[in-house]
């Protein structure tokens, strides 16, 4: 009776043990699954070798894989891999694998079947080639889970070389979860590419349009393209020196290129006037603010290209056209073009006057700043000429 109570004993404390182990592995694990879910948070970085090394200490296999299939299920890829010390890398040997070479793997995984062969030399006759190739790679027991989303995309699979296996059904679910993990995350990753992609087309249109915008104002008037590319030169190192970052200076260069587009409707013989221009002629020209407004008003871009091209001879104090805008109804994209745009013109050659001198114009808008001109735009383009 004491020998049985206290056999039953002993067997209690195992069982506790063992519970607490399993316990232990289980928070353990819980973690781990927790890191790998937040390392698939963000699809912009290929987390998936650092993940398989995760699983593969935590499982404590020899070996951790994923596969992936291409050409419509017709061949396999092995794409990822991780190993433990004493097993060796089969990543390079494992590609372009023709999938009908394995029909007994092919069949459970396309049915979204978890494939566990705790001994190789159990797998049945139909699964011949399989046990091949994996005593090939010296597997004793392995565990596969498909990666199947409305249809099989890959694999992940768990090797043991050193011992024979059996796994246990909560770690398989596990493992399962994370197999489902891994699916969202190259869903999200196949988005961000796909995204990516429709805005670098997206910006190549805007891009080409704007070419073409810039290319028709050119054959009318050559001087307009010149005068907007060394604008937009200017203004850039401008904006660079206070501070504005790459998107920002794109902006600030298209709305630079397209500021004058307004002009392709001012006659020709009114552009290239010698001589001073009469006060119904100055007052047509001074229509091509509006009318490069209306040209690209309902094209996507952005406000600020607009504004540019609407308000770039406005003057700080309300003196310019054609609103009479003062400083604070202006951006400062706006304002910056304003200067240097007359800079620009000031040390050009025109068909009405000769050009004048860097110093000359820069005196000028000196004389100017904190009137018609914004203070701090002209110190700025004062210091990188002087
Ligand atoms: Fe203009």
């Amino acid at each position: 009776m004491d020998n049985n109570y206290q056999g039953n004993q002993n067997d209690l404390v195992k069982l506790i043990q063992r519970y607490e182990l399993e316990l232990e592995h289980r928070i353990k694990s819980e973690n781990e699954i927790n890191m790998i879910a937040k390392m698939l948070t963000f699809p912009d970085q290929d987390n998936i070798n650092e993940i398989l090394k995760i699983l593969g200490k935590m499982t404590k296999v020899d070996r951790t894989y994923i596969f992936e299939f291409k050409d419509n299920l017709k061949f396999m890829d092995n794409t990822y891999e991780w190993t433990a010390e004493n097993a060796e890398s089969e990543i390079e040997n494992l590609k372009n694998l023709p999938s009908d070479l394995f029909p007994w793997w092919m069949k459970k995984l396309k049915n979204n079947e978890t494939i566990v062969i705790e001994d190789i030399e159990e797998i049945p006759a139909e699964g011949n080639n399989e046990k091949e190739m994996l005593k090939d790679q010296s597997i004793k027991s392995l565990l596969v889970i498909p990666l199947f989303k409305d249809s099989l995309k890959g694999f992940i699979g768990f090797d043991d070389i050193k011992s024979k296996r059996k796994w246990n059904y909560a770690d398989i679910d596990l493992l399962n979860a994370i197999g489902n993990l891994i699916l969202s995350y190259w869903d999200n990753v196949d988005k961000t590419k796909k995204l990516h992609q429709v805005n670098k087309e997206l910006s190549q249109t805007v891009s080409s349009m704007i070419n073409i915008l810039v290319n028709i104002s050119v054959e009318r008037d050559p001087y307009t393209k010149d005068h907007s590319s060394r604008v937009a030169l200017i203004a850039e190192n401008i904006a660079e020196e206070f501070g504005f970052q790459s998107n920002e200076l794109s902006t600030i260069k298209i709305g630079a290129q397209l500021h004058d587009i307004g002009k392709i409707n001012v006659p020709r013989s009114i552009l290239f006037k010698p001589g001073s221009l009469s006060e119904l002629e100055f007052e047509m020209v001074k229509q091509h603010t509006r009318f490069g407004y209306e040209i690209i008003k309902d094209v996507n871009l952005p406000n600020v290209i607009k504004d540019i091209v609407l308000h770039h001879h406005e003057r700080n104090d309300g003196s310019g056209y054609p609103d009479g805008l003062k400083e604070a109804e202006m951006p400062f994209e706006t304002r910056l073009i304003a200067v240097v745009d007359v800079f620009e013109a000031m040390t050009s050659h025109r068909a009405y006057r000769p050009s004048l001198t860097v110093d000359e114009a820069l005196s000028y808008l000196d004389e100017n700043k904190g009137i018609m001109f914004d203070q701090e735009i002209v110190n700025c383009l004062k210091s990188l000429y002087l």
